[in-house]
């Protein structure tokens, strides 16, 4: 059987299925009763969105590929890239730190300084200067400062068992290495000691941590762009030092491991943007959204053209009033 006529045949039986479900429902007239088949129907259901959801993800997955050159003079909708951030946030992270900030690059003027001083080989300026944003990824270097404000945020959502949240401090300093100097040393020691015997957590560099944590995120935004039907080029060749000086990007607590050259491909057919109106929970799973470990506030994550400074999408978007004096406060 091919695959289409096997599909065919399957959503047959689901249409057949569902009608016979239906008319046992009508004919008993207590839904209880049926609870069988009515569990059967759900399944149905979710099987149906869940055939849709993989055939989508594979197209996305499929469909990307590295962008050689992007259309210039060619912006992206501010409620598209408002959207591409909101699917990056829920990027999974160590001990939910977030320990990873992007500067979103839109600025002609700072993309061309960018191009000019910091980007390395013809392809990288180029594309630095033609896409409608630079993603700059930022990596905490020391996530250990961050770990206050998750703790504070994790109480107040009630995210987390008491005992979770009684070992996090130890446990995850210990997990991503910051701390530096002797007690970093010691702990390795303690651990490299220890393994032969139980498991230990594997100590890395604070920098291989956080480097990690901005490959997952850098990725998420990735598939979002590509959902969003943008093309995308990740890129490492830049001197990170001037760029994060161009960038503001505070040194020696930032290292700037990836950035994502983003927008349309130049000589790609025209893309058609789906209506992001729909907003950001649109056919997600509430149960599974409400169970998520909270997330730093939008414009606590999320910069435009230079670190710290405010996206204006976002600003009449968010509770950015109250993110900000979180900022702040840090
Ligand atoms: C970590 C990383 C760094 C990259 N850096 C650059 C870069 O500086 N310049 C570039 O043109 N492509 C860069 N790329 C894109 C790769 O060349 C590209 O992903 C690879 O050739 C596979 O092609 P594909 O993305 O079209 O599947 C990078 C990709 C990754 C994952």
């Amino acid at each position: 059987m091919t695959l289409s006529t096997h599909a065919a045949t399957k959503a047959a039986w689901r249409r057949t299925a569902a009608a016979a479900i239906a008319v046992a429902r009508r004919a008993v007239g207590d839904h209880a009763a049926v609870s069988p088949a009515s569990d059967a129907a759900r399944d149905e259901v979710r099987s149906d969105a869940a055939d849709a959801g993989l055939r989508a993800f594979r197209r996305i997955v499929h469909g990307r590929s590295s962008a050689r050159g992007f259309r210039p003079d060619a912006p992206v909708p501010d409620a598209v890239w408002r959207d591409i951030l909101h699917m990056t946030r829920t990027a999974p992270s160590g001990f939910n730190l977030q320990p990873t900030h992007v500067v979103l690059l839109r600025s002609p003027e700072i993309k061309r300084t960018l191009a000019e001083h910091a980007m390395l080989g013809y392809g990288n300026k180029r594309r630095t200067i033609d896409a409608s944003g630079i993603a700059v990824f930022c990596s905490d270097m020391r996530p250990g400062m961050r770990v206050g404000r998750i703790h504070e945020l994790e109480r107040d959502a009630g995210a987390r068992e008491d005992g979770y949240l009684a070992v996090m401090r130890v446990a995850s300093t210990f997990l991503t290495g910051d701390g530096g100097g002797a007690s970093s040393f010691a702990r390795r020691a303690f651990a490299n000691a220890l393994s032969p015997v139980r498991p230990m957590p594997t100590m890395e560099d604070v920098g291989m941590w956080s480097y990690k944590n901005a490959g997952i995120m850098s990725q998420m935004y990735v598939m979002a762009a590509s959902a969003h039907g943008l093309s995308t080029c990740m890129m490492e060749g830049y001197d990170a030092r001037r760029a994060m000086e161009i960038l503001r990007v505070p040194n020696g607590r930032y290292g700037v491991p990836i950035m994502v050259a983003t927008g349309y491909e130049r000589g790609a057919p025209p893309v058609a943007h789906a209506d992001p109106g729909g907003e950001y929970d649109e056919g997600v799973d509430d149960s599974r959204e409400r169970r998520r470990a909270p997330r730093l506030g939008m414009s606590e994550l999320f910069f435009g053209d230079t670190f710290g400074e405010p996206l204006d999408f976002l600003l009449d978007h968010d509770d950015t009033s109250s993110e900000r004096e979180n900022m702040q406060r840090r």
